[in-house]
């Protein structure tokens, strides 16, 4: 087995190919220093590929970590691999998976279709909906991320696990079930990318530490709001996690009003606290 990481997922994985004692390939990413002057991404694999068990590990955000990623593929296909586990620590376009309006396109659908073209089997880590998985006619499974946030959280004195929304219901019971703490959720309505009302809930959260867990934090609008009405109720200690680091339009500022941030290694960032290769390795 030998592990091929995109310029998206280097740290996990060189991480992955130590959990896995599998060599990592390297990688050149540019064929001229600077790279293409049209910005147009260059693969190209040195070391040897022919005939082993492959995992490519890159996660398809921004987009053009996407393209990088097929020409990942089309490369590991050209050397010969024996077989090609994709794993998608961060599957971008994952939350347009339905259509909300019409005109609108299956976005996670249309990419799963691509990529399945040159894989056997495809893992992903904290999908924004299990229904990502049926787009993909090749086994997929997903993991989640949730135990790696677990082991940053263990032995610190939380109280409290909260989601944001009742989409995120189900990572706060898993995280309060795995630190043995209390867990609730918090009703949220989006009104556009920076607006979101979050209503008032009587909670038991004056003067306790209280993590809030959601799969992805994009703008950090939505943690940002619910932690302001936390500290409206007197919370002592508030920390942001999540899986998905993406911390988009100068998110990170926004999430000032959270005591810490913590996101895991399917995306970098300088919330990236833990990795979540363990149970990545556990999955292959
Ligand atoms: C939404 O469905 C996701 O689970 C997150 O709640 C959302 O992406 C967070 O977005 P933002 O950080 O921009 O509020």
């Amino acid at each position: 087995m030998k592990v091929v990481a995109g310029s998206a997922s280097l740290g996990l994985g060189r991480e992955l190919g130590r959990v896995l004692k599998a060599s990592v390939v390297d990688v050149a990413f540019e064929k001229h220093p600077g790279g293409f002057p049209d910005g147009e991404k260059y693969v190209r694999l040195l070391d040897p590929v022919r005939g082993e068990h492959v995992v490519l590990v890159q996660s398809t955000h921004p987009a053009d970590k996407l393209v990088e990623l097929f020409l990942l593929q089309d490369a590991i296909a050209e050397e010969g691999a024996k077989k090609v586990s994709l794993v998608i620590p961060y599957f971008g376009y994952g939350r347009q998976d339905k259509r909300f309006e019409s005109g609108e396109p299956v976005s996670a659908r249309a990419i799963a279709r691509r990529l399945q073209v040159q894989a056997d089997d495809v893992l992903t880590v904290s999908g924004h909906d299990p229904r990502i998985l049926t787009f993909f006619d090749i086994p997929a499974r997903d993991v989640s991320g949730i135990p790696a946030l677990a082991r940053h959280f263990e032995g610190q004195a939380m109280d409290l696990v909260l989601a944001p929304d009742d989409n995120a219901e189900r990572f706060a019971r898993e995280l309060g079930e795995r630190l043995g703490l209390e867990w609730d959720f918090l009703e949220k309505k989006r009104i556009d990318s920076f607006t979101v009302q979050v209503t008032p809930k009587e909670l038991d959260a004056k003067g306790r530490n209280v993590v809030i867990v959601d799969d992805v934090i994009s703008t950090g609008t939505t943690i940002a709001t619910a932690a302001k009405l936390l500290r409206e109720q007197g919370t002592k200690r508030v920390v942001a996690a999540c899986v998905h680091g993406v911390f988009a339009a100068n998110a990170l500022q926004r999430l000032q009003a959270c005591d810490e941030v913590v996101a895991t290694d399917t995306l970098l960032s300088p919330a990236t606290k833990v990795s979540v290769a363990p149970e990545i390795a556990a999955a292959l």
